[in-house]
């Protein structure tokens, strides 16, 4: 069954639902998410720790954990206008469609290498592992992977993973997410871990990755600065749903959802990342018995009575900038007023 696309489309997900099966009761970590990334297109996926990126990310290359259940909800991919229905592949083909066409650079990636092959080893294997056997064309090619993160190549390619710093680590894994040549890096929260110079030189050195060789990215962090280097489109993830979704510097100055607005107005000075809510009183739901209504009422200062009933449909009212919200002119009017 082939299944069109729009041309520029590299991935549609339609209404996607996941939950975690656990004793308690079921996590509805993912519910209804939709979304389209576009060739060459930068996508930020924004919110608090809980609210359900990495859950949406891992099913995109589906390494989900076991407890894992995707209820509802489609997956497309295109490359050349061949369209794959991802929740549809085989094992094998799995396989190839980790890392040829969506590598992910997971969190706390610093753990990714094997401490006791050399760089080189690593690159060849995963080469290897998709019948590249060439050892010397692998050998060019992550070397030029390595310049273009700006690394020492040629000792990189020789070192262990341990004579590497943890930005350097970083690099690495950057550069090997990308030898394959896949259409779609996912990167979840790729520079957590690293000091605040260490994290913006990532973020060059991705934009400067991104320029040369034109794939598409979806990052994922709680760090709105950050996303906002990266991104051509940003979405907000509040409990397992994208909120509001738009162009960069849309959803910076014209963000319309209550949750947005409160990201925007705690984010941090240079110092760090952590305290990012504290203007967002309380913390977010538990997702086995989410709240009613819009499931952000609780913590919401512009909430009435019709939050807490009425979960507020994700629509477009002006252009290209859909959001789930009751009260989008009371935020609007809000802003307004601060400046
Ligand atoms: N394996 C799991 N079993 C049960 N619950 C999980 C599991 N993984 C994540 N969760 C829960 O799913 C929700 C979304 O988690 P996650 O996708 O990791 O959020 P984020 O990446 O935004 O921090 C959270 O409530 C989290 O506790
Ligand atoms: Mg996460």
């Amino acid at each position: 069954m082939s299944r069109k696309l729009k041309e520029d489309v590299v991935l549609k997900v339609d209404d996607l639902s996941i939950v975690y099966q656990t004793g308690r009761g079921d996590v509805k970590a993912t519910n209804d998410v939709s979304f389209e990334l576009k060739k060459g297109e930068a996508m930020a996926l924004i919110g608090e720790s809980g609210s359900g990126k990495t859950t949406v990310s891992l099913s995109l290359i589906r390494k989900l954990p076991k407890n894992a259940l995707i209820t509802k909800g489609e997956i497309l991919y295109q490359r050349d206008g061949q369209v794959q229905d991802v929740l549809k592949l085989s094992n094998r083909q799995l396989r190839e469609f980790r890392w040829k066409e969506c590598a992910m650079v997971f969190q706390g990636a610093q753990n990714a290498f094997n401490p006791v092959l050399k760089i080189s080893k690593q690159f060849e294997d995963t080469a290897r592992s998709h019948g590249w056997k060439d050892k010397n064309a692998v050998r060019e090619r992550a070397l030029n992977l390595l310049k273009l993160v700006r690394l020492d190549p040629e000792r990189v390619y020789d070192s262990y993973p341990h004579e590497l710093s943890g930005g350097m680590k970083q690099r690495t894994l950057l550069a090997l997410g990308v030898l394959l040549s896949p259409q779609i890096v996912i990167l979840d929260e790729p520079t957590t871990a690293l000091d605040i110079l260490t994290q913006r030189a990532i973020i060059d050195v991705l934009n400067e990755m991104q320029r040369q060789l034109d794939f598409s990215i979806i990052f994922i962090s709680h760090d709105l600065s950050l996303a906002a280097e990266m991104a051509d489109i940003v979405a907000t993830v509040y409990a397992g749903e994208i909120v509001e979704m738009g162009g960069v510097n849309s959803m910076f100055y014209d963000s319309v959802h209550p949750y947005t607005y409160g990201l925007l107005t705690s984010v941090p000075t240079l110092d760090h990342t952590q305290d990012l809510l504290k203007s967002i009183p309380g913390s977010p739901p538990n997702l086995i018995n989410p709240p009613s209504g819009c499931k952000f009422h609780p913590r919401c200062e512009f909430a009435t009575d019709k939050c807490k009933s009425e979960a507020p449909p994700f629509v477009e009212d002006t252009g290209d900038h859909p959001s789930a919200c009751w009260h989008k002119d009371a935020v609007i009017q809000a802003r307004k007023e601060k400046v």
